[in-house]
């Protein structure tokens, strides 16, 4: 279970997250929805520690952190534990799509090279490349390098995958595919928290969908009551704003 407790963001003088509590149930999905700017991928980040949150705590199963007591050793366990695919994939350019699945144990896990490039073919197939294996990533589509991307989140065997807005670098056409190989992981039981803006894919995959605003969180609520019957006002207005697109 990931919990988060009171967490704080300022950059200088803007206070991006505001005193933040979230609980996310061991197996389950969140969708994180908002406006541009509200503070999502900063909220990520702080939950791995690509960011250092200005105050708070978080707690990943037993990994304790305390905004106040961030050791290079801490960051450390932390990122060991939280996959993260990110909205341009981040596939190291001048490796295979296997060896982009395969370094991730070889060096995160420290995993024998043999066993490691093993378990990165059988993660492959998971997602549906198991042909594309020896394809750089300039040779893949966008959808196949975010499968990709998920297949090397899902390699190190994490306590949660982060997933900061995975489809809105695609072409259209290309969404679908990546949307259902995330469907697939949520099946697994594999606790995820999800940035989208495909509120339909929200509604769909996500056990609880949270609505943040200008750091705060506005709303949260299981998927169906969440948009079938929005209390606040603001998520509201998003939703109607966001249908009429
Ligand atoms: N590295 C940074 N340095 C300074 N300000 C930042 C940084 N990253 C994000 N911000 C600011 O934090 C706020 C929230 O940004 P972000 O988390 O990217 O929002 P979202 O992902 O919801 O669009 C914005 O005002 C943004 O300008
Ligand atoms: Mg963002």
């Amino acid at each position: 279970m990931i919990e988060i407790k009171n967490l704080n963001k300022y950059y200088k003088n803007n206070h991006v997250l505001k005193d933040i509590n979230l609980k996310v149930e061991e197996g389950s999905t969140v969708a994180l929805i908002g406006p541009s700017g509200s503070g999502k991928s900063t909220l990520l980040r702080c939950i791995n520690l690509l960011e250092t949150p200005t105050d708070g705590e978080i707690y990943l199963d037993d990994i304790v952190v305390n905004a106040h007591k961030i050791t290079k050793q801490s960051i450390h366990e932390v990122q060991q534990n939280t996959g993260m695919v990110f909205q341009n994939y981040n596939l190291f350019a001048n490796k295979t799509a296997l060896e982009n699945i395969a370094e991730a144990l070889i060096v995160v896990k420290k995993i024998p090279k043999k066993e490691a490039f093993k378990r990165s073919e059988l993660l492959l197939e998971k997602v549906g490349l198991s042909d594309r294996a020896d394809h750089f990533p300039s040779g893949l589509s966008g959808g196949q390098q975010q499968r990709v991307a998920i297949a090397r989140a899902l390699a190190i065997n994490p306590k949660v995958i982060l997933f900061d807005e995975p489809t809105s670098a695609l072409d259209p056409e290309l969404v679908d595919e990546v949307l259902q190989v995330i469907k697939n992981v949520a099946k697994e039981k594999i606790t995820m928290i999800i940035v989208t803006h495909e509120l339909e894919f929200a509604r769909d995959v996500a056990d609880k969908i949270i609505f943040l605003a200008d750091g705060v969180i506005i709303e949260e609520n299981n998927s169906k009551d969440f948009f079938n019957n929005p209390k606040e006002e603001r998520t509201k207005q998003f939703l109607e704003r966001f249908r009429r697109v």
